[in-house]
């Protein structure tokens, strides 16, 4: 898989989740295996000029989390272009734009989906960009504003001619939010648009086999996963291993998840520090716990932790707790099994309840 000059060893990505893919998530899901090319939480290009600590916190990253991608939102073109120049001299592989984010704070000073209305400029800023860059400038983008506004296709197809190296798109508009499914015959028609860049899929993989359905039914050349990795940070490789093989890996028992979520902890500690890696990490736990069959009791007093100490007292209280649901070979017993997943558009349209992604709460509610 190549995005302009840089080779990639994977063809799936992780996508960028405000608030999430920090380095310690990139690197949690790095050691599990098969993920090759990262993207950080989107980042103020304005800010990262002038040095905001949060945006450097932002970037931060180290020899075990390569190759990144940032992704940059503005619409200054001199700041966004100063901005990735910056990033290509510490080593970063590739820019991407946000053209996706439906948030009012960046839509209103014309970055983020306000982008995908204005083709022309658009794609004016990304030439300023590429025309500046060695490294690959990219953009993710949605499938429009809303359904009488898909603008994705065209969009892309601009965006090509001015240089840019690959298409994220996730497969709904703006006013769906993250409701509904994902329209894989949109992101088809972005891959029709272009002539020679990758388009990479996106939206509502949790699956190795509903990755396989975006591939085949879209003909993208990549897809890139944002909240499948959380229930799953085994999903890139298991997705890998299904495409190269045909075969599903088992889900990964309760001991494996509880391993890495607790690998994640380390070293969310290590980054942020014990008090705040905690407090950050209490938002973070609950994702780990949707798989591990009930888990309210584990829910309730996660969200309290302070310190690594007492995330272990939880963990072991929760141990004991969890007992009552499982048999005698230590497995939950059937009916406490979690439901198995099931992506937007895999499911059948007759089924009268969707059971949707969750979104995080918090500060990303707008997303
Ligand atoms: C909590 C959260 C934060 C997100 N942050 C970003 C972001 O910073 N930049 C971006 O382009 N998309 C962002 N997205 C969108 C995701 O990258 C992705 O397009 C979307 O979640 C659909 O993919 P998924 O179903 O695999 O999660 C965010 C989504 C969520 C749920």
């Amino acid at each position: 898989m190549r995005l302009g000059p840089l080779t990639l060893q994977s063809n799936l990505f992780l996508s960028p989740l405000a608030g999430y893919t920090n380095l310690p998530f990139r690197l949690a899901v790095r050691e599990v295996g098969g993920l090759d090319l990262a993207t950080t939480d989107l980042v103020n290009a304005r800010s990262l000029l002038e040095n905001n600590p949060k945006a450097l916190k932002l970037i931060q990253t180290c020899p075990a989390d390569r190759p990144l991608a940032v992704q940059l939102f503005g619409s200054v073109p001199e700041e966004m272009r100063d901005a990735a120049l910056r990033l290509e001299s510490i080593g970063i592989a590739s820019v991407d734009i946000n053209m996706g984010c439906p948030v009012r704070k960046v839509c209103r000073v014309g970055g983020g989906s306000a982008m995908m209305m204005e083709l022309d400029r658009t794609a004016q800023l990304v030439k300023t960009m590429v025309d500046a860059l060695k490294i690959p400038v990219t953009a993710k983008m949605r499938l429009g504003w809303d359904d009488d506004n898909i603008t994705a296709p065209d969009l892309a197809r601009a965006l090509e001619d001015a240089g840019a190296s690959a298409i994220f798109v996730h497969g709904r508009t703006r006013e769906q939010g993250f409701g509904g499914a994902v329209n894989l015959a949109g992101i088809r028609a972005v891959v029709g648009a272009v002539k020679n860049i990758p388009v990479i899929g996106n939206g509502d993989v949790t699956t190795p086999e509903a990755a396989r359905q975006m591939f085949d039914q879209t003909g993208c050349a990549g897809v890139s996963i944002g909240r499948g990795a959380f229930y799953n940070p085994w999903i890139f490789l298991h997705t890998r291993h299904y495409l190269e093989t045909g075969e599903l890996l088992p889900e990964p028992g309760f001991d494996q998840r509880v391993r890495v979520m607790c690998r994640h902890l380390d070293l969310m500690i290590e980054i942020f520090g014990e008090e705040l890696g905690c407090r950050m990490f209490r938002k973070v736990a609950p994702w780990y716990a949707k798989r591990f069959g009930p888990a309210n009791e584990f829910n309730k007093r996660v969200v309290l932790v302070c310190s690594r100490a007492e995330f272990h007292e939880v963990l072991q209280n929760y141990r004991r707790w969890r007992a009552q649901f499982l048999d005698s070979n230590g497995e939950l017993k059937p009916r406490f099994q979690p439901q198995p997943m099931v992506a937007s558009f895999m499911q059948e349209p007759a089924v009268a309840h969707r059971d949707h992604i969750p979104v995080p709460k918090g500060p990303v509610e707008v997303w």
